[in-house]
């Protein structure tokens, strides 16, 4: 079965004090089913991935509120919850829902208004999606990821300068992105000064905290697609341990490779195939795990790729985070994953304007982590 993109739109990413869910929602839903071009009528369901709408926003009942708001009610509305992969489970169950025959057109959106508690309460919240025996101890992501950094500098022998080659590149990337949180760039130098967050992490490491909303419209209907779009033709889901003690290693992610493995099985391609990728890059370190977890580089080698310039625009075969990635587009948690599937659409439609950095892409990839790995989501798209 068939299954399209024909509606993708993001709000711009940041602090978004002016706007709330329910604005951001209709700006990212209203724009898509505008450039989908098809009645609202079609919507058969709603799937909206979102994390922090109880705990930071105290809004449960999240389907139903977003069905309302965005006037489908009466349509099934349904809520998925993973952690920073909230985004990419809500559309692995949309498709799902589309294969098994339920619906042929539904609408897809990723929510989250970060930026309007403090930061303390911020990074309780998100510590929510984390194991509970780790939790006690008072450690934050920036924390965890950081252990992860530790592990894979003193494995592969890499350096803090090292890392920072990642936020670097998708600060220059996210330069050419006008909705992206951080439009400037930086240098190993800025990265390296920036303040010390969770050693060896350090601000300009980090993903930020972040409001936003994307939307995507599907559908497996051949009338509503036109002829020149982009299919899905992998949707995969991986999990493990929530706890970092439980695992094997630090230095990839059991989840990520398993979602990758069947994805590229299912989409019947491999990694030299992809011509362009979003990887949830919440830390520098989580990209230089992801680029080996998805076979871009070969393990302990991301480092020296990154530095080489195998990613960067204008550089690179395979060119990643075009978007600025989480780094400096921003990190609204449960919208991430579907930024990342809008990133890839526009990307093969060549209308990515400014942030157009492969030219006649055909194959792409979104890579959306929860937790520090404990799920994750592997998408692959066809230009058609
Ligand atoms: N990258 C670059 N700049 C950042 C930034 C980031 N990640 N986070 C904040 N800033 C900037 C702000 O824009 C602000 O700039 P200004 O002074 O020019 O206005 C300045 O740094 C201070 O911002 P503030 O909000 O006070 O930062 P903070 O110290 O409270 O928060 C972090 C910084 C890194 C702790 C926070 O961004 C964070 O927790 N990030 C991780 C989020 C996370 O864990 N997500 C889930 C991933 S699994």
């Amino acid at each position: 079965m068939k299954i399209s993109i024909i509606g993708a739109a993001t709000t711009k990413f940041g602090e978004l004090w002016n706007s709330s869910p329910r604005e951001l929602a209709k700006e990212a839903f209203s724009s898509a089913i505008t450039q989908a071009n098809v009645d609202a009528k079609k919507i058969e369901a709603l799937y909206v991935g979102n994390m922090l709408g109880g705990l930071l926003g105290h809004q449960e009942n999240i389907g139903s509120f977003y069905a309302e708001e965005l006037g489908l009610a009466p349509v099934p509305a349904f809520r998925l919850e993973a952690a920073c992969a909230s985004g990419g489970v809500a559309l692995h169950n949309a498709i799902n829902s589309i294969k098994a025959g339920l619906y042929k057109t539904v609408a897809v959106l990723g929510i989250e208004k970060m930026t309007d508690a403090g930061g303390d309460l911020v990074a309780s919240a998100l510590m929510a999606a984390g194991s509970d025996e780790e939790r006690g101890s008072g450690i934050t992501f920036p924390g965890l990821y950081a252990l992860m950094a530790q592990a894979y500098m003193a494995q592969y022998k890499i350096s803090e300068q090292d890392l920072a080659e990642v936020a670097v590149k998708n600060h220059y990337h996210g330069s050419f992105n006008h909705k992206a949180q951080f439009r400037f760039p930086v240098t190993v130098s800025d990265v390296m000064k920036s303040s010390r967050i969770a050693d060896p992490l350090k601000l300009l490491d980090c993903s930020p905290v972040t409001d936003g909303g994307a939307c995507l419209i599907i559908t497996s209907d051949g009338a509503l697609m036109s002829k020149k779009g982009v299919s899905i033709v992998a949707s995969e889901v991986g999990t493990d341990t929530l706890a970092l003690h439980k695992r094997s290693s630090f230095t990839s992610l059991r989840a990520a490779k398993e979602a990758a493995k069947r994805a590229y099985a299912k989409a019947g391609v491999s990694a030299e195939d992809i011509d362009v990728a979003e990887v949830h890059d919440c830390f520098s370190i989580a990209e230089l795990i992801a680029l080996e977890d998805l076979g871009f580089s070969e393990v302990g080698k991301a480092a020296g790729d990154v530095k080489k310039g195998k990613f960067t625009r204008g550089k690179g075969r395979t060119i990643v985070n075009p978007s600025g990635g989480l780094k400096a587009c921003g990190h609204p948690v449960g919208a991430t994953g579907i930024k990342q599937a809008i990133e890839i659409y526009e990307q093969l439609m060549g209308t990515a304007r400014d942030k157009q950095s492969v030219k006649n892409a055909k194959i792409g990839l979104a890579h959306n982590v929860g937790g520090s790995g404990a799920i994750a989501t592997v998408h692959i798209f066809r230009r058609i």
